[in-house]
């Protein structure tokens, strides 16, 4: 093998052939529970047809001779744009649960967004990769209590950045694990917040959702703003009008995102909102991206239309689920490796050099 056919990864040649083999390995309810959407999952196709539809403009006799994928993120300085978007409940896919996933994303030398439906508590992950950048994804609870013993111990054990999903006012209708009737098994529980009287201490995802505030508001996010010393960002806006209030309101990053098409159903890709949002807010928010992510190409595709980095979602899970921390690690490298040889064939030396002029939108 010459060494531009190197593989990426020993472990698996791209990131659907890496779910082909977790489809293989896991049950079909734990299978369904990360790979479905809500509905007739067309938000979930969107999310990658979108990207395929949107093709790449290269630069040539650039004189480039390597590619720079390092990048500092609210203060954090990360070997990629790339970071572990917040999941819950990745004990469903092996016993390290959060632990195995921040590992591998400590390895990997990326950012991880430990959830507040873990099946650790978010010491036990701060504790597993000391030093190493995180930051805590927060469902806000009815019980205002609950929400600030959450933001305490987020800063307490050095999480740097809340991220207030606002996507989630009830659960997507999700028909597979309908279908399954899924459950979570008796020894997964919600560490970080099993022990608070509102979360119900039941096995179904509805009602695991039922200690969730469903009622949610820009008043919300003022209030845990005034509860935490920590950058609060919004994860979830899809439209120019949400982005702006955002913008307006300061917040310091926005997620652009529709939660990997497992809320709402018939919507479009999620990258079709990013050029939209960034033209509106024109510099006043960061955005960061998430939703379909599955190639380099779609990496460098997200940068070039104004995201600062983007988020991983289920292949972190396949890669887990097959290989524990080291899987999680190579799902990260992986994506790395194939975003460096874009931006090598692109002709863009930086992250701040790949610009709008190298993609065409349909
Ligand atoms: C199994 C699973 C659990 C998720 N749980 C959460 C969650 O607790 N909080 C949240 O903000 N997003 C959650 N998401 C959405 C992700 O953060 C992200 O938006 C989505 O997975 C990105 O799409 P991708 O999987 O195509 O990369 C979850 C996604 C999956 C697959």
């Amino acid at each position: 093998m010459t060494q531009l056919e190197k593989p990426t990864s020993p472990l698996f040649a791209n990131l659907d052939d890496l779910e082909e083999q977790a489809r293989q390995h896991l049950d079909l309810a734990s299978y369904d529970f990360v790979a479905g959407g809500a509905g007739a999952e067309q938000t979930l196709r969107a999310n990658r047809e979108a990207f395929k539809k949107i093709t790449i403009m290269p630069r040539v006799l650039t004189g480039i001779k390597e590619a720079d994928t390092s990048m500092n993120l609210l203060g954090q300085r990360l070997s990629m744009p790339l970071y572990v978007t917040p999941m819950a409940n990745h004990g469903v896919v092996h016993s390290l649960a959060e632990v195995g996933s921040a590992r591998g994303a400590k390895k990997a030398g990326a950012l991880f967004v430990a959830p507040t439906g873990s099946n650790k508590t978010m010491e036990e992950i701060a504790a597993a990769i000391k030093d190493s950048p995180r930051w805590f994804q927060l469902y806000l609870n009815k019980d205002p209590e609950v929400n600030k013993q959450l933001l305490q111990r987020a800063k307490k054990a050095g999480y740097s950045a809340i991220v207030l999903t606002v996507d989630l006012p009830v659960l997507g209708i999700r028909d597979r694990n309908v279908r399954n009737s899924f459950m979570l098994s008796k020894d997964l529980h919600r560490s970080s917040v099993s022990s608070e009287r509102y979360i119900a201490a039941t096995r179904s995802l509805q009602s695991l959702t039922t200690g969730i505030k469903d009622d949610l508001s820009w008043d919300d996010y003022e209030w845990t703003r005034k509860h935490t010393t920590l950058p609060v960002l919004v994860k979830g806006i899809l439209s120019p009008e949400d982005a702006e209030e955002a913008a307006k309101r300061k917040v310091p990053a926005i997620v652009v995102s529709n939660h990997g098409g497992r809320q709402l159903d018939t919507g479009f890709g999620a990258i079709e909102a990013l050029r939209p949002i960034v033209e509106r807010v024109k510099g006043n928010t960061r955005i960061l991206f998430d939703s379909g992510i599955r190639r380099g190409t779609d990496v460098f595709k997200a940068l070039a239309l104004g995201a600062e980095a983007v988020g991983v979602g289920r292949p972190v899970l396949w890669g887990l689920a097959l290989y524990g921390a080291e899987g999680v690690a190579a799902v990260l490298e992986h994506l790395r490796a194939e975003l460096v040889n874009v931006m090598r064939l692109a002709g863009s030396a930086r992250l701040g050099d790949i610009t709008p002029e190298y993609v065409r939108l349909p």
